[in-house]
This record gives C-alpha cells, structure tokens and sequence, in this order.
C-alpha cells in the first residue's frame, strides 16, 4: 500500500495543502509546531479512521473553522487505487467516511484495509509505561489483521462496561447482591477467553519478528523478548473455551473482592505484554536509547507481521524518528526503513539523510512552515 496523494483542509493548521508523495522515503522538515505531525495524523485518519493518538476529532478542526477534510488516494501494492475521504464537522458533530463515494457498513471495518504503522513519540509508553500501552498496541496490531479480533475487542468492552456499571451498584449498595451479574460473568469469560488465546499466539509469534528486528538495528549481543502475561495463565496451546473456564474459576474466587471494590478484576483487560533485554525488564532498567531502539524494533516487527499476514506493505508513519538516537543508531534506521515500504518521517533535522538518501520522484523532501507545504529545495 502506498497512499500517492493527500490533501487537508482546514485540518489543524493546515489551510489546505497537498502533497504527492513519492513510493519510497519521504521526509517532512521543519522546526517544532510547524505542523509536519499533523500531516501524519491526517494519513492515520484515512487509515484508522481517527487519529492515532487520543485526541477527539473536534481538536483536528482548524480553529474558527467549523469542518475539515482529508483526501487521499491510497494504492494497493496490485495497483488498485481507492480514494478515501474523511470529513468531519463540529456542529452537529458528524463524521463522514467514504471510500470512492461509499460509505462502509461500520468504520470498523475499515480498520486493516489500509494498513499503516505508526512510531511516535506518544509510543514511547509502549516499551515504558504502564501495561494498558501494551495492551494497546497488540491490539491494534491485532485488529489491523483479523476483523473478528476487533469486534470481541468491541464486544468485551461493551460487556466489560455493563458488567462494572452492575459492580459499582453493587458497592453502592443501589443492587442487592442478587445482581443479575451472572450472564454478563459468562459472557465476559467467553470473549476474554477468544482474546486472551489470539494474544497469547500473537505475543509468541511476535517475539522472533522483534528479535530479528533488533538484532538488524544494533550489532552486540542484546535479546529483546516479549512474554504474555494473562491474568488467567493458560499453555500456549490452550483453545478459548479452556481460558474461559479458567477465567469463570477466577472470578468466582475473587467474586467478594470485585463486589467490595466494584469492578471487573480478572480478564484480558488486566493482562501483561512483558518486554525484557537479556532476561532484564526494560520498564525498569533501559536506558533512553535502548527504549528507543526497542520501541523501533516493535514497529519494523509490526510491519512484517501485517505484512505477511495482510500481503500488502502497510505504509510506515515515523514521527520524530530520530529524537533520542545517536548518529550511528539513526544510520541503521534509516537503511533498515529504507529497505521497507512507503515511509514518511518527520524530522526536525536534516542531518541522518545527508549522504545517505538521493533526493528523486521516489524518495522526496518537503518543508513545512506555518502549516503550508513547500518542495523542499
Ligand atoms: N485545531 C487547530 N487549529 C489550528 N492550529 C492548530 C490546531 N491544532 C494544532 N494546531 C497547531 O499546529 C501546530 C503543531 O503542529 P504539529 O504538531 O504538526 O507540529 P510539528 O511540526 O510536528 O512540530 P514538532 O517538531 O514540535 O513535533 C501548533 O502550532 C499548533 O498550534
Ligand atoms: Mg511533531
């Protein structure tokens, strides 16, 4: 997948700009608040339907204006191109997606059809903060493979939400402990147990993708690995239906403690993607660049594995490739990406490409100053 063409307006602080993008690097320079970042938040809004961080679709309207649009022409590695678009209005809030004038069924399914992999500094909580950023990128990761995965995602969350709301009354002392919590138990289990297997293959089948990535990254002898850590252990072979019984025995264990603290305690939603360097927890001990590095090596991992499981090249979003990497480091990026799909990367440095990248229609540069786009010269 390659999107060709973009154009924004009134997104962010883009009046309206477009670009064409060539097939391979395509660098985005400029200083701080410039708006090259929101570019990349537009490409993740015909992707992903929505930003790829948690900001709400009102902030992406220009200020003072009350709509934006992005428009893209996205082109399958087989040629077919599609034109997406997204409009959004403030008041009443409305958000329109279409795909050449279609509308799809759900916005979900638009999740994979597109393929992107996103690096930014937001990210960053991925290899350092707390287990829900984990979480959160096997999800996407996950979704952006198997429609199924992201509707029990869907359907958990739904289920998780009213399983609570009864949970707090309880602790409230709004329902009596007769609550009818029981089918909402069995149906928390059910899903759960579907997720909690699709991530346990993932985490297994992921973990060799990171060590090959971080081994192309940095010679020396550092092993990354990434253990799945379910809050209901089961076998790396274990089917959906065994984790929900695992899980059902937990819960009604811990039932007393969910009433008393009036949530859901057991289930997909606690679990742990732990990642180590040579047996040693990276939350803890990394070091800025390490995180960085590992951080990276998620992403080149995430893209084989889309890409070998979707067959088309998922497009590459780096925002702030560079920040916290030394000279060497941001060299063995930059040919590792480089030997990838379409990318585009922001930077605020046009140093890690000099004498590295020859400028032509397949690898392109461009500035962006106070939300205009310029070819760079
Ligand atoms: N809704 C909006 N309307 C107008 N301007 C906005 C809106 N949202 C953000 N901006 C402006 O966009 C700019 C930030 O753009 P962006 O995050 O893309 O910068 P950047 O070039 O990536 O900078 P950095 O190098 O610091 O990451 C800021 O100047 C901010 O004020
Ligand atoms: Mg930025």
């Amino acid at each position: 997948m390659v999107i060709s063409d973009i154009m924004l307006r009134n997104f962010r602080n883009h009046v309206e700009s477009r670009i064409t993008f060539g097939e391979g690097l395509n660098v985005l320079l400029g200083d701080n608040g410039q708006g090259k970042t929101n570019i990349l938040e537009a490409v993740s809004y015909l992707s992903l339907t929505k930003s790829f961080y948690a900001a709400s679709d009102s902030h992406a309207v220009r200020l003072g204006e009350g709509i934006f649009e992005v428009e893209g022409e996205m082109v399958a590695d087989g040629g077919t191109p599609s034109t997406v678009r997204v409009a959004y209005q403030k008041d009443p809030p409305e958000k329109t997606f279409t795909i050449n004038n279609v509308r799809p069924d759900s916005l979900s399914r638009v999740i994979g059809r597109f393929p992107v992999v996103i690096l930014s500094p937001e990210h960053g909580s991925i290899t350092s903060g707390a287990p829900a950023e984990r979480r959160r990128f096997m999800d996407l990761t996950l979704s952006q493979v198997s429609s199924v995965y992201l509707d029990d995602l869907i359907e958990y969350r739904r289920i998780l939400r009213q399983r609570n709301r009864l949970l707090a009354d309880v602790r409230a002392g709004q329902a009596g402990a007769a609550a009818p919590l029981e089918p909402w138990t069995m149906n928390l289990a059910q899903v759960g147990g579907r997720i909690i297997q699709r991530r346990s293959r993932f985490a297994a089948e992921f973990s060799s993708y990171v060590g090959w990535a971080y081994s192309s990254l940095v010679q020396g002898d550092e092993v990354p690995l990434l253990k799945y850590l379910p809050c209901t252990p089961a076998g790396p072979g274990a089917e959906p239906e065994e984790i929900a019984g695992a899980m059902l025995q937990q819960i009604h264990e811990r039932a007393a403690e969910e009433r008393r603290r009036g949530t859901s305690l057991v289930g997909p939603h606690r679990d742990e993607l732990q990642l180590s360097l040579n047996g040693t927890s990276v939350q803890r001990y990394a070091s800025q660049g390490q995180h960085k590095t590992l951080l990276v090596s998620l992403k080149v991992a995430e893209f084989y594995y889309l890409r070998e499981r979707r067959n088309e090249d998922p497009i590459l979003l780096l925002d702030d490739l560079f920040s916290e990497l030394d000279a060497q480091r941001s060299r063995r990026i930059l040919a590792v990406v480089g030997t990838m799909g379409q990318a585009i990367i922001t930077t605020t440095e046009e140093t890690p490409f000099q004498g590295e990248v020859h400028w032509n229609t397949r690898h392109r540069r461009f500035t962006i100053e106070h939300g205009t786009v310029y070819p760079a010269a």
